[in-house]
């Protein structure tokens, strides 16, 4: 194939995932989709461009609109969360992770993460972000249902630990973390609380999910596109701190981990955190309504599903044990043959700790939500995955028509509010992305 054929399949291969995405039912946890609006911000001339440092405080010249746009950004987000201090110049939750480990752990020491099998993300991990900063990663004692904390023995462990930093949040996250619990413990005994807000930023600045910084937390990191339906970034906050404490995060975001920090999104993140605040509780409530009707859907149809007893979630996700139809990642292979994307997932305390082929599947309900899928749809989808996996029936047909039936993104603003809609008219149509 000459070049020109070879660009040709790479714009068909674009237009073939919109298709698709367009027809699939997509409850990866850790994903979301933009706005119009958002989206439409995405093309701009900053892509071209570099801005290290801060605005105003530039090393390039040239930086007048974009140091006005991450003012904005930082307004904005510092607004939301009520936080103090906050960077927006992360290119990714892993690097937010990144900046705040090696800031924090200068010397190494001890820290204390979830482990993956407790739903701790790889950032957390020895062979991670975390594994680069820490000499020793101690592991959350849990309770029985493995989804929580276990409080009073993770006051012990801190004490014989003694880590320098203490982190919760999570990707198989249901539940809040008992952030309030530990800081007296925490504070007598120096350690930082990081809390990874990376799945629930949007849920927490919905009002919909614990307040980390009002309970304790020294410093959130967060993807900026999960719950929060922003583009694909990172971002730190912090309360209560002074600017030393802030100057050693500052130093290790640029120049510890980034140089340029991809300027072409912050317009869109700007957009999203817009969003959020006109639209964001109405978005997180209906998130977490579409979670417990989902997981009510599936646990009435015979699977057994994560924290049946204590409301199923507090989050966007659904966590499901799926051994007994193969296991997570063959259930997942055949959801996704037939128009349902999710993602396998170990839970709590797995006997085989097979990241590649794990027990449980983990669905995420805040796309859907956001395509305006309310409980009805929800069960509906249980319905669909009951009939896929226990059935052995094809169900891509009805996944295609149900999703064909929500093509328009939700809380959020369309082109006409940029008063662009004829330059961008293109783009506008359906906007089934
Ligand atoms: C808890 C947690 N932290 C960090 C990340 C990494 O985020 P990013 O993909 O923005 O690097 C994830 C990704 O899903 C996550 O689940």
């Amino acid at each position: 194939m000459n070049n020109r054929h070879l660009l040709r399949e790479i714009s068909q291969l674009c237009e073939a995932q919109e298709q698709w995405r367009g027809e699939t039912l997509n409850l990866i946890a850790s994903e979301n989709v933009l706005s119009p609006a958002s989206r439409a911000l995405l093309d701009n001339d900053f892509h071209h461009r570099y801005a290290e440092g801060h605005p105003g405080a530039r090393y390039y010249e040239g930086t007048r609109y974009v140091d006005a746009i991450e003012e904005r950004a930082r307004d904005l987000i510092r607004g939301i969360f009520d936080a103090d201090h906050v960077d927006v110049r992360l290119p990714s939750g892993t690097m937010a992770n990144d900046a705040v480990f090696s800031a924090l752990m200068p010397d190494g020491g001890t820290a204390v993460a979830h482990g993956i099998d407790g739903g701790g993300h790889i950032s957390h991990a020895r062979f991670g972000a975390l594994g680069k900063r820490a000499d020793r990663i101690a592991q959350w004692p849990r309770t029985e249902d493995g989804f929580h904390v276990d409080v009073a023995a993770a006051k012990d462990m801190l004490h014989k630990e003694r880590p320098r930093v203490a982190i919760l949040g999570r990707s198989l996250f249901l539940f809040p973390e008992p952030v309030a619990d530990l800081r007296p413990v925490c504070e007598d005994l120096g350690i930082h609380i990081v809390y990874d807000a990376s799945h629930v930023l949007g849920l927490i600045a919905g009002g919909q999910f614990q307040d980390p910084l009002a309970e304790g937390a020294d410093v959130i990191t967060a993807s900026t596109h999960k719950t929060f339906f922003g583009p694909q970034r990172g971002i730190i906050l912090s309360r209560g701190h002074d600017d030393a404490f802030w100057k050693s995060i500052d130093r290790a975001v640029f120049p510890g981990v980034t140089s340029n920090h991809h300027l072409f999104s912050l317009p869109s993140l700007c957009a999203a955190a817009l969003e959020i605040r006109q639209f964001g509780r109405d978005y997180a409530r209906d998130v977490v309504a579409n979670a417990r009707a989902f997981a009510a859907g599936l646990h009435r149809r015979g699977f057994p599903v994560a924290g049946a007893t204590i409301g199923y979630t507090c989050s966007h996700q659904v966590a499901v044990d799926a051994e007994q139809w193969g296991g997570g990642r063959d259930v997942a292979r055949r959801l996704c043959e037939n128009g349902i994307v999710c993602n396998f997932n170990l839970l709590p305390g797995e006997p085989r700790k097979n990241a590649r082929n794990p027990r449980g599947l983990r669905f995420g309900v805040q796309e859907m939500t956001r395509y305006g899928m309310a409980e009805g749809e929800m069960d509906a989808v249980a319905g669909l995955i009951h009939d896929c996996i226990v059935r052995g029936k094809a169900v891509a047909a009805q996944c295609r028509r149900l999703r064909e039936a929500h093509p328009t993104v939700q809380y959020g603003f369309d082109l006409e509010s940029l008063g662009r809609a004829e330059e961008h008219g293109s783009r506008s149509a359906g906007q089934t992305g």
